[in-house]
Formats: C-alpha cells, sequence, structure tokens
C-alpha cells in the first residue's frame, strides 16, 4: 500500500496506458525525465489553440494574456522552492544552462588563477564540466570532496578540504546515480564560514522532496522541469539577489537591456538581465502547472511514497543472485533511483532485454564518467521512480531481471 492513490495519479498520465513490444509499458526511467499529467499538456495546449502571442511584446489581449501567464509561473515556482521572490527565479534552458550560467557569469568574474572549487567525486557531468572548462582557462583549482563505502560524501575531510582559497563550493543534494541524498546544511554552513559561496545542483531532488533555498542558505540553485512533469526546455536557476546583481550578464540580446544607444548598452533589473531573446514562455507556463500538480499532491507525500518505492525496490533486487545495488541501501538516505548492475551481465545487454519485456530503465555512465571511473565501473543500470510509480512495476522489473538472466544462462 502507498501513502499516494497511485492509481488515481496514473489516470493523469496518457502515457502509462501504452504498450511497448506488445506489454504494457513499465517506465523506470524518471530520473532521467519524467512523463507528464494531463494537466501540464493542457495548460500548453490552451495557450498555443487559444491565446498565443509573445510576451513583454504586444498592448494587445494575448500578448498581455501571455506575459500575466508568464509572470505567474514565476510566482509559483519561486514559491514551490521557499525563494524571497520571483525575481530570484532565472528562467534558463535546464539545470544545466543554470549551472553553466554560474560558471561563466559569476565563476569568470570573481574567481582568478589560484583560486579553488570545491565539488564531489559523484556530480554529474553537467555540474562537473563548466568547471573544468573553467580551471583550464582561468588556473583554477578543482578539488573533490570523497566518498565513503556506502557512496555517502565524507565530510570528515570537509574543514581540510575548505582553505582559504576555495571560492565556490558545488554538490548534487541527491546523486543521479547513487541516490545519496546529502543534507545541504552540512556543507552550505561551513563553506559560508570561510567566505566561499555556494551552489546547489537540485536536478534531483526538486522533484522528489520539499525544498526551501532560503533554509538552505545556498547562494545558487539549479534545476530542470523536465525532470519534475513539466515539459522540456524549461529549467531554473535561484540565486541570491546581491549576487545576482553584481553578476554581468550570461548572454546579451534582445529583452535583457535597460536601454541601447549608439554608444552603450545598460541591462535591465534582474531576473530578466539573465533572459536574453524570446523566453521559452509557453515551457514557463508548462513548469507552473507541474508545480501546481505536485504541491497538489504534496512534496512530503511525494518523498514517502519514494521512500516506500525504494525501500521495496531494495528489497526485491536484494534477493536477485548476482545483483549488486551501487550507492547507500538505506532508503531514508536515498532517492528514487535504484542503480546496480547484474554479475556478468552487461548494463546495455540488460537494458535491451529488459526492454523486450516493456520495462524501460536506463543503462550507461549516466552523465557521471568521474563517478564510474572511482567506482571501477564502466557502467551500470538504473531503474528510477515517481509519483506514479507502482509495487507491481519493480515486481515486473525484477521479473524481467531473471528473465534475461536465463536468455543468457547466467
Ligand atoms: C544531478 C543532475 N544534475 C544535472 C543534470 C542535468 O540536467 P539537464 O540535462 O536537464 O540539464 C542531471 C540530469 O540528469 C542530473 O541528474
Amino acid at each position: 500500500m502507498s501513502s499516494l492513490d497511485v492509481a488515481r495519479i496514473r489516470k493523469d498520465f496518457p502515457i502509462l496506458n501504452e504498450r511497448v513490444n506488445g506489454r504494457p509499458l513499465v517506465f523506470l526511467d524518471s530520473a532521467a525525465s519524467s512523463q507528464k499529467p494531463v494537466q501540464v499538456l493542457a495548460a500548453m495546449e490552451h495557450i498555443y489553440r487559444a491565446t498565443y502571442a509573445n510576451v513583454h511584446r504586444g498592448v494587445y489581449w494575448n500578448s498581455e494574456q501571455s506575459t500575466e501567464l508568464y509572470d505567474d509561473a514565476r510566482c509559483k515556482i519561486a514559491q514551490f522552492i521557499g525563494a524571497p521572490s520571483p525575481e530570484n527565479v532565472i528562467f534558463v534552458r535546464n539545470a544545466t544552462e543554470g549551472l553553466n550560467l554560474v560558471a561563466y557569469s559569476y565563476g569568470r568574474h570573481f574567481l582568478k588563477a589560484g583560486d579553488e572549487v570545491l565539488l564531489t567525486e559523484f556530480e554529474h557531468h553537467a555540474n562537473f564540466v563548466p568547471w573544468h572548462v573553467l580551471a583550464k582557462e582561468r588556473g583554477v583549482k578543482l578539488k573533490f570532496i570523497p566518498m565513503t563505502q556506502q557512496g555517502t560524501l565524507d565530510l570528515s575531510k570537509l574543514d581540510e578540504l575548505l582553505t582559504p582559497q576555495v571560492k565556490l563550493v558545488t554538490f548534487a543534494q541527491v546523486s543521479n546515480v547513487l541516490g545519496t541524498i546529502t543534507d545541504p546544511r552540512s556543507i552550505i554552513d561551513r563553506a559560508h564560514a570561510i567566505g566561499a559561496k555556494v551552489i546547489v545542483d537540485g536536478c534531483q531532488s526538486t522533484p522528489h522532496m520539499p525544498i526551501n533555498v532560503q533554509a538552505m542558505d545556498c547562494d545558487f540553485y539549479a534545476f530542470s522541469g523536465h525532470k519534475m512533469l513539466g515539459p522540456t526546455g524549461i529549467g531554473i536557476l535561484y540565486g541570491k539577489r546581491e549576487l545576482l546583481e553584481a553578476m554581468p550578464p550570461f548572454m546579451t540580446g534582445g529583452d535583457m537591456i535597460g536601454s541601447v544607444s549608439f554608444e552603450d548598452v545598460t541591462w535591465a533589473d534582474v531576473p530578466v538581465k539573465f533572459e536574453a531573446g524570446t523566453p521559452a514562455f509557453v515551457e514557463a507556463i508548462g513548469l507552473g502547472a507541474a508545480v501546481d500538480y505536485l504541491s497538489a499532491i504534496g512534496m512530503e507525500a511525494v518523498r514517502t511514497h519514494e521512500k516506500e518505492t525504494v525501500a521495496y525496490a531494495i528489497e526485491r533486487m536484494s534477493e536477485v543472485p548476482g545483483a549488486t545495488i551501487i550507492g547507500p541501501t538505506d532508503p531514508e538516505i536515498r532517492g528514487g533511483a535504484l542503480t546496480f548492475t547484474i554479475k556478468d551481465i552487461h548494463p546495455h545487454d540488460l537494458g535491451t532485454l529488459l526492454d523486450r519485456e516493456g520495462v524501460a530503465i536506463r543503462a550507461g555512465h549516466h552523465c557521471a564518467q568521474p563517478l564510474h571511473i572511482r567506482l571501477g565501473l564502466k557502467a551500470t543500470a538504473r531503474a528510477s521512480f515517481y509519483i506514479y510509480t507502482e509495487q507491481r512495476e519493480i515486481d515486473a522489473l525484477i521479473e524481467a531481471i531473471y528473465k534475461a538472466k536465463h536468455t543468457l544462462r547466467k
């Protein structure tokens, strides 16, 4: 029995009634991107069918309507993450763009040769590569918080790592591979004590648990809409106002200016200073509808459901001979993703055989190659869950794994 009415929720997701390879779809790849409820599809379709016009441009009804709904979406999202004001919320394409914005605008403006950025060994490439590039370009040094055997961060080394040269600290609140949940305050307070700014990658946490950026006291927080029932092409960068105001624009062009003359340009106020060009406003409104949907369920209830689901998945996976779970096995510190290997079966072969049974999982390095190097693995398999995941789907996964083992005689 789940703490959520999953059967009721599933009715809002038409794709879950589809069949794949002649079998009912068992979608276990929500950590890569979630499915969308009819409420999000309807909000976007209504604009395209009935009211569409560009934002910020017109004095006519349709344009004013778009602008109003777009501004409204920003307010909903600000409230959802506990931001002090909608002006702290910048619309970007995805978490990747949000993290790049900080690396390019804050990083290149405020960091110099000899400064250090502290990250973790389990970062997604989106929170790894921008810092690599900055390090090469500016002579900035990268350092890494190591992991324990269980796949949690080894914070016993943190004070040693937080030298005066560290100007930025960044980490994923939930690892997309290990599922590890890190208490942000356990790092943020100590980083702030040495004057470093902190960026939290909230890509795998915002969709799955209550978030309050003010309580967290992070300086920047990035996440993607498509992993939390919203459309692709829209994401959020939250930033503390004084930092956003001190930073130069990331991209320039229309909308983000105060005024332009032949001699000079001034910038619009935040957040518009960081939103050059026509924004993905229909997608932003779609994300607003997704936030409404999640808020109606309640993020505490979402987290409870995922804790129960991952606990059941860990229990079932532990019974499978040759299965190794990667990351913590305590559901209290594990988000809704279960990463594993099956002895003598390559994760890609496993993924292909599971697909024949209609079971969709992810196989590969999950954009976390440094972590896989650290684990001594080339690839892993990952089943990930969301509000619409039922226990019978985990049973279907386990059954399909047994079938794959039988087919390959493993
Ligand atoms: C932890 C984490 N950070 C960042 C990203 C990048 O997200 P996007 O590809 O939507 O920019 C992902 C995507 O899987 C992720 O899991």
